[in-house]
């Protein structure tokens, strides 16, 4: 069996992690095809390094751009590597703009196409992850769906006889980096802190109020670890925002497993990111997420988890720690085993 996996950004190289082990360990063939959303260093190399995920096979290069010039540069560049490949799944991940570059690439070349997490909504639809990974999912052969309210939405979209749940892969990963690095000095007395969403960042209102808030954190004696992607400086700077105002600490994205460790250790975190949810879930730390919807549902559901829009933020950072939990809704760390032994089992003859 031959996989083709096509990634692109930083999320994806954590989900790219276990399942790169999870073939090499049934003995099949991997290539790997970064597509250059992501290229800063710390956005890509280091989850590469510290991952021990394979050196990519390909490299598209496309860079950052509009998401029409950014996911037409990816699919242009894509019908060479698949045709001189020829695999027997082109494998996609989550819900970014490579993944549904590529998930058009392969549907047009007529190549049998998987889809890992798939499932996932926030029904929001000014949100481009939820376009991504509608029509990825309309597009797949087969649905590798993360939870079981996952497999519920693929159900209610007449997709349920392609889908396979296999739990999630970057609960795979988390568990078995856990434990590797040394949190941030002073993580203990602080909330971790990460924006990056286009509807929190692009709109300077918006964002002057969540970094006001942040701020506010500080001023009711916790330290805030804000740790700030690209496009959240860019924004700021833009607009005029100072990310350190109030004595915020504004740091460079950490490596992975630098981040779960940080994580670990910290009082709490204030994020938009989906994954870094899921991740203070595991981790038994509160999280507070600045939109108005989650895919990951669960962790809003058994108590670790809060929506706020800005205005919220401080009083969410500051409830009381919930209840233990010791439900599984993502898995226990098998997921992209699974997920390769589905591929193995739905292989097209
Ligand atoms: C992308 C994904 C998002 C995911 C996020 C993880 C889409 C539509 N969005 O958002 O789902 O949560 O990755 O980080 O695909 N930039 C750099 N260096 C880089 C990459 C980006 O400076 O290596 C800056 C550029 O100014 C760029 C901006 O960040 O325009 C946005 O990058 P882009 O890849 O378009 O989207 P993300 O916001 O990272």
């Amino acid at each position: 069996m031959k996989i083709l996996s096509v990634v692109g950004a930083r999320p994806q190289f954590v989900k790219l992690a276990p399942v790169a082990d999870a073939i090499t360990a049934a003995g099949a063939e991997h290539v790997i095809v970064h597509t250059g959303q992501h290229y800063d260093p710390l956005l890509s190399d280091v989850f590469f390094d510290d991952l021990a995920i394979p050196s990519p096979d390909v490299h598209l290069g496309v860079g950052s751009g509009s998401h029409g010039k950014q996911t037409g540069a990816i699919l242009a560049a894509l019908d060479d590597v698949l045709a001189a490949h020829s695999p027997d799944w082109v494998l996609v991940y989550g819900d970014t703009n490579s993944t549904l570059a590529a998930a058009v690439s392969a549907v047009k070349m007529h190549l049998p196409l998987a889809h890992l997490e798939a499932g996932l909504r926030s029904f929001n639809r000014a949100m481009p992850e939820e376009h991504n990974r509608v029509l990825t999912d309309h597009a797949a052969d087969l649905l590798l769906a993360p939870t079981q309210v996952a497999l519920g939405h693929l159900r209610d979209e007449g997709l349920a006889d392609r889908t396979v749940v296999v739990g999630d892969v970057m609960t795979d990963v988390l568990y078995r980096t856990r434990g590797r690095a040394d949190p941030l000095p002073g993580a203990e007395e602080a909330v971790v802190a990460t924006i990056h969403r286009a509807e929190n960042t692009d709109d300077p209102e918006r964002l002057a109020a969540i970094v006001a808030e942040l701020a506010g954190l500080v001023a009711g004696g916790r330290r805030v670890l804000l740790l700030a992607h690209p496009r959240l400086r860019a924004k700021a700077a833009a607009a005029g925002i100072d990310l350190t105002a109030g004595g915020v600490e504004a740091r460079d994205p950490l490596a992975y497993p630098a981040l779960v460790a940080t994580v670990a250790a910290s009082q709490g975190v204030v994020t938009d990111s989906g994954g870094l949810q899921k991740e203070a879930f595991l981790l038994q730390v509160p999280c507070t997420t600045v939109r108005t919807e989650t895919e990951w549902t669960e962790t809003v559901d058994l108590g670790w988890n809060v929506l706020v829009e800005p205005g919220g933020i401080a009083a969410a950072a500051a409830r009381p720690r919930p209840a233990d939990v010791d439900a599984a809704p993502y898995g226990t760390g098998d997921a992209a085993e699974r997920a390769v032994a589905a591929l193995a089992d739905h292989l097209p003859r």
